[in-house]
């Protein structure tokens, strides 16, 4: 019997989405294109459309917005309220928005996702960061970021504040007794008073307690640090991967830190990106991959990793690998993915990777890539995989949710129903 898996729909809400064919059909910024690609991504039965953000045009290649601004690299909408969208628009997908624990205050953030999982009934998730780029704390009035790891302990008290807060309601405080006059019991809501080394707030929260109780918690960080937030926090990590060797070591070591810690090593669902190119024919789908490996725009992938780690590549040797004793503060985990698993990788060569937005290739007929992805789970110990794209690619998830989804429900991969109505249910039903 194959393991069922789970899959998810990632990527920002943004303009990168400007020069593709379907952006004739749908404008970016309006809410049809969103609501569309939730409705499709609920009839292939995925598990979740997952946003990421980075609230900031990057001006670190070539020291300057420019680049970003010409091409729409980084130029995204605010994912919340189209998630509020998407959400009326559905019943069963999962929802969820990349938000800072850097830049927003926690009050802010507790009760905007509370909100979501109401409207929702109960279907949204956070994908916790604590931010790699010093533009956006600078749109945020700070000069810069805290320190790498001090994020992450930062962040291990937004946790801890934020949840006290969703739980400053019982679930059954709400009584909405109109012949008593009742709407709530007072005893059963309590203010929080959290006055913690970072964050203080009073509470209670304004939204009664969360149909999930919490959202679904991910993180996608995998420094050493990041590790052990997802060891304290995460329900599920999303996480970029380049063989399925590297996939195994990372899902190995995490169940033996959440064993260690304490916690069901499966009590944490692991993504693996992954972002299949597919053809009617072997031949076809590999024209394609070189089709695509042609075109993809290396500027970009150079632009987009001088963003995530924050140093201006275009300074660097193209035909060198990356320095292994960079000094980062952004994302280390990206910059791990090039200085240890792929360390022989000219900067040239990671920059046309980045640019295809490819991490774990995978190329052939949708039932060649249906069993790629069946042995790489069952190798790399993973619970699912997400769709690293464009998000607005409707074009992609069509040829996902017509070619591939089917081959895996026929072969009892993939869902071909929902277990309940929150997100959380189905997350954790296989
Ligand atoms: C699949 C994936 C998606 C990510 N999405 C975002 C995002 O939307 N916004 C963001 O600021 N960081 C994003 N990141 C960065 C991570 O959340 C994290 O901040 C980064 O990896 C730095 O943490 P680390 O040094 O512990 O790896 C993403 C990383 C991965 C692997």
């Amino acid at each position: 019997m194959p393991k069922m898996l789970h899959f998810a729909w990632f990527g920002a809400p943004g303009a990168h989405y400007w020069n593709l064919p379907s952006s004739r059909l749908y404008d970016w910024k309006r809410g049809e294109l969103y609501m569309d690609i939730a409705r499709l991504a609920e009839r292939a039965f995925l598990d979740m459309v997952l946003f990421a953000d980075i609230p900031a045009i990057p001006a670190t290649y070539g020291n300057s917005n420019d680049h970003y601004v010409k091409h729409g690299l980084e130029v995204h909408l605010d994912p919340a309220p189209i998630l509020a969208m998407m959400g009326g628009a559905t019943r069963h997908i999962g929802l969820g928005a990349t938000l800072s624990t850097s830049l927003y205050p926690p009050f802010l953030l507790a009760r905007m996702m509370g909100t979501l999982d109401h409207l929702t009934g109960g279907r949204s998730a956070w994908n916790v960061v604590t931010s790699a780029s010093p533009t956006a704390a600078q749109n945020y009035g700070q000069d810069d970021l805290p320190e790498h790891d001090t994020r992450y302990d930062i962040a291990d008290e937004y946790l801890d504040l934020v949840r006290k807060l969703w739980n400053s309601w019982a679930p059954d405080a709400v009584l909405e007794d109109q012949e008593r006059n009742v709407f709530a019991d007072p005893a059963k809501v309590r203010p929080v008073h959290f006055e913690g080394k970072y964050f203080r707030s009073r509470g209670p929260l304004t939204v009664p307690s969360l149909p999930q109780r919490e959202p679904v918690i991910i993180m996608a960080g995998t420094s050493p640090r990041g590790q052990r937030f997802a060891v304290t926090n995460a329900d599920m990590v999303i996480a970029h991967k380049n063989s399925v060797a590297d996939m195994k070591t990372y899902s190995t070591k995490l169940r033996a830190q959440l064993a260690a810690a304490g916690r069901d090593p499966r009590s944490v669902k692991i993504f693996f990106s992954i972002k299949p190119v597919m053809g009617d024919t072997e031949a076809m789908a590999k024209e394609r991959w070189a089709l695509n490996h042609d075109q993809a725009d290396a500027e970009s992938g150079l632009s987009y990793i001088s963003a995530m780690i924050g140093i201006d590549l275009a300074k660097l040797d193209q035909d060198k690998p990356l320095p292994p004793d960079l000094k980062v503060q952004g994302m280390i985990g990206k910059l791990l993915q090039y200085t240890e698993a792929k360390k022989d990788m000219t900067l040239r060569e990671i920059a046309k990777n980045e640019g295809m937005h490819e991490t774990f290739p995978i190329c052939g007929t949708p039932e060649q890539v249906a069993d790629i992805i069946e042995q790489t789970a069952e190798e790399g110990g993973a619970d699912g995989f997400h769709f690293r794209t464009k998000v607005g690619d409707i074009a992609y998830l069509t040829e996902i949710a017509t070619k591939l989804m089917p081959v895996l429900r026929k072969r009892g991969l993939a869902r071909d129903s929902y277990a309940g109505p929150t997100l959380r249910e189905n997350l954790f039903a296989f």
